[in-house]
């Protein structure tokens, strides 16, 4: 376990991308990087989720252009289980073969279009631990809930379930990403402030789940984070970092993003 204080930016890549694609993103990426980070302190945690395919190619050239200490990669799902009669699905063992290290979990397009629960979520996480990899809680509320005023009780009650499952000590091994689904691919991105809300109301519960008030689990903030809102948004004291879409398909438009969150004001992160 390592252990660092920095922002966590973080590039979901969805089901984007392909391996043209991918040699031209990194390399673009590390000279954007090397050209804004060399004088940095504080750098931020970069992460990157490719579709499971692009595992192997991404950290061999993420090797080749020597960011392969500084960007951690992961993947977006995993099954639940070990192994079994399972077609189509990746165990957590099988991922970290791969090279993950962190895994998205309960993302918002997975409860939606793969019709993942509450429990199902928290069993993942489960296997994610087992596996040794790092999880992201994904959480956050549709249009429909916000409007009824159900946000929070609708955030609190999926983590609430994932507590249940791994107790607090699992819980503290976790990330969390507050990503409301109408702010997701809609250039609807939630204001600092809204954000902010919603964040110190997830802090607050980790608090009393954990009985830490230190901030050792970072809530990272996810929908429609770009160049030009990450920094307002880092700069939220409950914000931890970027869970990012889009824009992290753009390795300029990420580098930009990544540089928000160098320097800005630290969370803790546990990472293994
Ligand atoms: P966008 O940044 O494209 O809104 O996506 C957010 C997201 O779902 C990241 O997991």
């Amino acid at each position: 376990m390592q252990k660092s204080p920095t922002k966590v930016v973080a590039g979901n890549w969805k089901m984007h991308g392909s391996l043209e694609m991918l040699a031209e993103y990194v390399s673009v990426l590390a000279r954007a990087l090397s050209s804004q980070r060399s004088e940095a302190t504080d750098r931020a945690m970069v992460v990157l989720f490719p579709p499971i395919g692009y595992l192997v190619p991404l950290s061999e050239q993420l090797r080749v252009c020597g960011l392969q200490d500084q960007i951690v990669i992961g993947a977006q799902d995993l099954h639940p289980e070990s192994q079994g009669a399972f077609t189509g699905d990746m165990s957590g063992a099988m991922l970290r073969d791969l090279g993950a290290r962190w895994v998205l979990i309960g993302h918002s397009e997975r409860r939606q279009y793969h019709a993942e629960d509450d429990q199902l979520v928290a069993r993942k996480a489960a296997a994610a631990l087992a596996a040794e990899l790092t999880p992201v809680i994904c959480v956050g509320e549709t249009a429909e809930q916000r409007d009824s005023g159900d946000a929070e009780r609708v955030v609190e009650r999926q983590i609430q379930a994932v507590a249940q499952a791994l107790g607090a000590e699992g819980l503290q091994q976790c990330l969390i990403a507050y990503e409301p689904v109408w702010a997701i691919g809609t250039g609807r991105t939630a204001t600092a402030a809204t954000a902010q809300s919603m964040h110190a109301a997830i802090r607050a519960q980790l608090a009393g789940l954990t009985g830490e008030t230190d901030n050792r689990i970072p809530v990272l903030y996810g929908g429609s984070v770009k160049a030009a809102n990450a920094a307002e948004l880092f700069a939220q004291r409950d914000i931890g970092g970027g869970l990012v879409g889009g824009a992290s398909l753009d390795p300029q438009e990420f580098a930009a993003i990544i540089a928000a969150g160098d320097g800005a004001l630290s969370a803790d992160v546990t990472t293994r």
